[in-house]
């Protein structure tokens, strides 16, 4: 069974700890992460980018396979399945289609038109239980080809969107999505705790989590960060193990061909990274 977003956050901000969002771009990237959980104890959060929306040929096509594997595999671990950065359109479509949380990221509008926006999406979630992540102050980095300059969010507007009775808050504090630049200035713990004393309980979203030095992870949950996003750090794991099996020539002998052995060895990579991440954020046995 998928669950709502809501209890896991809650408890994680509790206990000051974070739930990971490991995004999924296919059926070994699904099974992988669910196992990992499963193994760990953990509580999980699979985010689906529009983009790889349509590479999985849809919305009801994950809500099936997700459900499908939570049930074959005996999954017990809280699972929520969730839109990552969707446009007003996306999250609703998502609604219908099943998904048990949605991100509404209405940064890139004019703070009005983000309220507005988010609010109808609020009125919606909480009429079907549904978890809504809702954005202040773009991240940056690109998503699906859209770039942000990695912005820091107003406090006030992030009080604004917290009060508007949204699930999880995800606020731009200087970072970005994919690999950081060598000359990346860190994490603005200044605005993180700014935003942290005015949204007092709400679970604030840390996205862009590839590739951040573990003392910063451990300080901004420490700062009220209960949820982290990581998708470049799994598809690099998975290109670098698939890379190692071709180039030792793995494929050209016996059936090294056979999708089942060609993908495993990536299969493999992306579940030692997920427990290197849980272990990382404290999520282990909170299930
Ligand atoms: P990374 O790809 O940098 O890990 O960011 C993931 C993310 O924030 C998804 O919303």
């Amino acid at each position: 069974m998928l669950v709502s977003a809501k209890e896991m956050l809650e408890k994680a901000k509790a206990g000051k700890y974070a739930v990971g969002q490991f995004n999924i771009n296919n059926l070994e990237w699904t099974k992988a992460i669910l196992l990992t959980a499963q193994e760990c104890n953990s509580p999980v959060i699979l985010g689906v980018s529009e983009g790889a929306g349509k590479y999985m040929c849809g919305y009801e096509t994950i809500v099936g396979m997700v459900k499908g594997m939570i049930k074959c595999l005996n999954i017990t671990v809280p699972v929520a399945l969730h839109l990552d950065h969707g446009s007003y359109e996306g999250a609703k479509a998502c609604i219908n289609a099943g998904f048990s949380s949605v991100m509404f990221d209405g940064s890139h509008y004019p703070i009005e038109e983000n309220v507005k926006k988010t609010t109808e999406l609020v009125n919606a979630c909480n009429v079907l239980g549904i978890s809504l992540e809702a954005e202040v102050g773009s991240i940056g980095g690109e998503e699906d080809g859209v770039v942000g300059a990695g912005e820091c969010a107003d406090p006030d507007e992030c009080k604004m969107v917290a009060d508007l009775g949204v699930t999880m808050l995800a606020a731009g504090i200087g970072n970005i999505h994919g690999k950081y630049p060598a000359n990346w200035a860190g994490l603005n713990f200044d605005v993180l705790a700014a935003i942290s004393a005015k949204t007092g309980d709400m679970p604030l979203v840390l996205h862009g989590g590839t590739g951040i030095p573990e003392d910063m992870i451990k300080k901004a949950i420490s700062l009220g960060v209960s949820k982290i996003n990581v998708n470049t750090e799994c598809q690099l794991s998975f290109a670098a193990a698939t890379r190692k099996y071709v180039e030792e020539g793995k494929d050209l002998s016996g059936k090294g061909f056979d999708p089942r052995k060609l993908l495993a060895p990536g299969f493999e990579a992306i579940k030692a990274t997920v427990k290197e991440k849980m272990e990382l954020f404290g999520s282990v046995n909170k299930a």
